[in-house]
């Protein structure tokens, strides 16, 4: 099966409303003929404006966090129906950051995964390793786990659509990538968990990326991995030249 790749930018905590509008007016044409579908995961707030920017153009757009519940006595966040409402085409869940300092766990990441699906979009659900779980060898063990617990009471039909990004958190923004193999090694890891749980048609369906100082320069050669399918890029997504090159792996 033929998996088409996704290059998403994770822009984190960066650029306000009007930069994120300028930066995407000038990505759209640099990007018409990406191989990768292009996605950009944008702060709350720049949201209306990028998707406005990106009308008629093959860019979508994700956010970076959920929350489960509909609506309510929840201070501060954001749920399935106000993103949906947006256009909103994937949300971001699991990222390492939140799970470091906004406690976020495998069971919300679990929560989070049925509201994105409830509310219509698709969930770019994060699993990885720190370096002192790599050094002690559990980095197998503890990936299959996050993504079990992640994907528990989906349906294989979901989880066809669902995008699972491995990224490995000593990799994160220290320009350490981990190396294509390391790399392949895990996300073969993972399909195989996939299959394990929904079999080998929904395993070879799912798009697993990587994500860890993905850049213009080593993208083409992770991307050619045959268990990775595409990247999710910090720091590169928000370079112009840099992302362009990445959407465009293979020119
Ligand atoms: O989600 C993307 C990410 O955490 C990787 O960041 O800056 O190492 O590409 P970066």
């Amino acid at each position: 099966m033929s998996r088409v790749k996704i290059a998403a930018g994770n822009w984190k905590m960066n650029k306000t409303a009007k930069e994120a509008v300028e930066f995407v007016e000038a990505l759209k044409p640099r990007v018409a003929d990406a191989d990768a579908e292009v996605v950009v995961g944008v702060p709350f707030v720049c949201i209306p404006g990028v998707k406005k920017a990106v009308e008629g153009s093959n860019i979508k757009v994700a956010a970076q966090n959920i929350h489960w519940e509909e609506k309510g006595a929840f201070t501060g966040e954001v749920s399935g129906p106000m993103l949906a409402d947006l256009g909103v085409d994937y949300v971001i869940i699991g990222h390492s950051e939140r799970r470091q300092y906004f406690a976020e766990t495998d069971e919300t990441v679990n929560k989070k995964a049925h509201a994105v699906f409830k509310y219509g979009m698709k969930p770019i659900i994060c699993v990885g390793e720190s370096l002192t779980q790599r050094e002690q060898g559990v980095t197998a063990e503890l990936v299959r786990y996050q993504v079990k617990i992640a994907l528990l009471g989906l349906t294989a039909e979901q989880v066809k659509e669902t995008v699972i990004a491995y990224e490995p958190i000593w990799a994160i923004g220290t320009g350490k990538t981990a190396t294509t193999e390391q790399a392949e090694e895990v996300c073969a890891i993972i399909r195989n968990v996939v299959k394990e749980l929904y079999g080998d048609d929904v395993a070879q369906a799912i798009r697993i990326q990587y994500g860890g100082s993905v850049n213009a320069a080593n993208a083409a050669e992770l991307f050619a991995m045959p268990n990775i399918d595409g990247g999710l890029v910090g720091g590169a997504s928000l370079k112009l030249d840099d992302f362009e090159k990445i959407a465009k792996y293979n020119k």
